[in-house]
């Protein structure tokens, strides 16, 4: 089994900063750095690089996040945001009216706000699975969707944990059910790829989207989605040269201003590294960190979720009475970058943090715990 050793040496990161913070955004190694500096040397100075060069960059980048997903790259659009995804993907779903639309409560906006446009324009009901007392994601959304007398799935909008403490949403249990029930499946890959294996043929989703600015350590303003082969015949959002006809397959979602010269190389220099590193090899280098995170939080004292109830690459910390004003900041002044979301302190590390960080980010939790009221 590979072991991944720590991968600080691919990152500008001085000694002594801990940054857990990839479920918002990553820092980017040298390498995607220096794609993206040659990207603007290009449009700074068009004349001396012939444009057609591009669109090989361009087709490097969709089959570097095809492979991540284990997709064929003619399976995949490239797209602008999560949010650009998420909409393309509920245009092109036609549900019957009278049905529902499946999700987790607290799920990120960008996976439910063209669904509820979905729902009030098709006369279908929202259900939003409430947060389990136990954690367990996977039993309550099974639950949901067997309900006796509930309205028929017309689609479950799923990721493979929940975004604000990653806590497991087990999709390898859950896609059959969709699938059993007759639902379409659009999964929000966000806080998965990059970060532990993520495989089409596995889930199969009609749709499955991710951002490159997280854990595929690329740019800002890029993401991908995934169509199924049954998905691709529909209307993009915004039509545009590059997506009309002849334009095939998932193709046909392509955003506008496809060949960035930036962006695209940036994207495929990140997916490079994660893939010569491996998601699997990186998810088992994130699961020792976040273990040794959670045995320390739960020896201060806080509460985490347990093992089997979280993804490996990321841990939310409960503090008893929540989090005070100001708590984030006081660790970023003490070089422990992290997030609140929903209440939880969102710890989440990547291949550049090593054991030091991890004592680090403990020792000043210790430090600062005595000033939250318990
Ligand atoms: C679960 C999830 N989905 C999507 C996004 C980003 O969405 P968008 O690309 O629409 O800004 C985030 C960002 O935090 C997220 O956590």
């Amino acid at each position: 089994m590979d072991v991944l050793s720590c991968q600080r040496r691919h990152f500008e990161m001085p000694p002594g900063v801990c940054f857990l913070d990839a479920a918002a955004w990553t820092p980017l190694p040298t390498a995607v750095r220096r794609a993206g500096e040659a990207g603007i040397l290009a449009k700074a100075r068009p004349w001396e690089h012939a444009r057609s060069a591009f669109p090989a960059q361009t087709e490097a980048a969709r089959a570097g996040a095809a492979a991540l997903v284990g997709a064929a790259p003619d399976d995949i659009a490239i797209v602008g945001s999560v949010s650009h995804a998420m909409a393309t993907a509920a245009l092109n779903l036609a549900p019957s009216p009278g049905g529902r639309i499946l999700r987790v409560e607290d799920e990120f906006p960008s996976l439910c706000l063209p669904f509820d446009r979905l729902a009030e324009t098709r006369g279908l009901t929202v259900e939003v699975v409430g947060r389990p007392p136990d954690g367990d994601w996977t039993e309550a959304l099974l639950a949901a969707i067997h309900r006796p007398g509930a309205p028929p799935l017309a689609v479950a909008t799923l990721t493979p944990s929940h975004w604000t403490d990653g806590t497991a949403i087990d999709l390898d249990r859950l896609a059959p059910a969709v699938h059993r029930a007759g639902g379409a499946l659009v999964i929000d890959a966000t806080q998965a790829v990059g970060a532990m294996p993520v495989d089409v043929a596995r889930w199969r989703p009609d749709f499955l989207a991710f951002p490159t600015y997280k854990w595929t350590l690329g740019p800002y303003g890029l993401a991908f989605l995934y169509a199924a082969p049954g998905r691709q015949g529909g209307h993009p959002l915004d039509e545009n040269n590059g997506n009309r006809p002849p334009a095939e397959g998932a193709r046909r979602y392509d955003r506008g201003e496809l060949h960035d010269p930036v962006a695209l190389p940036m994207a495929g220099a990140g997916f490079a590294l994660i893939g010569e590193w491996g998601p699997a090899a990186i998810s088992r280098r994130l699961a020792y960190l976040t273990d040794r995170l959670a045995e320390g939080c739960a020896a201060l004292g806080l509460a985490v979720p347990p093992q089997g109830r979280r993804v490996p690459h990321v841990l939310g910390v409960r503090v008893p009475g929540g989090l005070p004003d100001g708590f984030i900041a006081a660790l970023a002044a003490r070089q422990v970058h992290a997030s609140e979301r929903s209440g939880a302190l969102r710890l989440s590390p990547h291949v550049w943090v090593d054991d030091g960080d991890i004592d680090h980010c403990l020792t000043v939790l210790a430090d600062l715990l005595p000033a939250i009221p318990r």
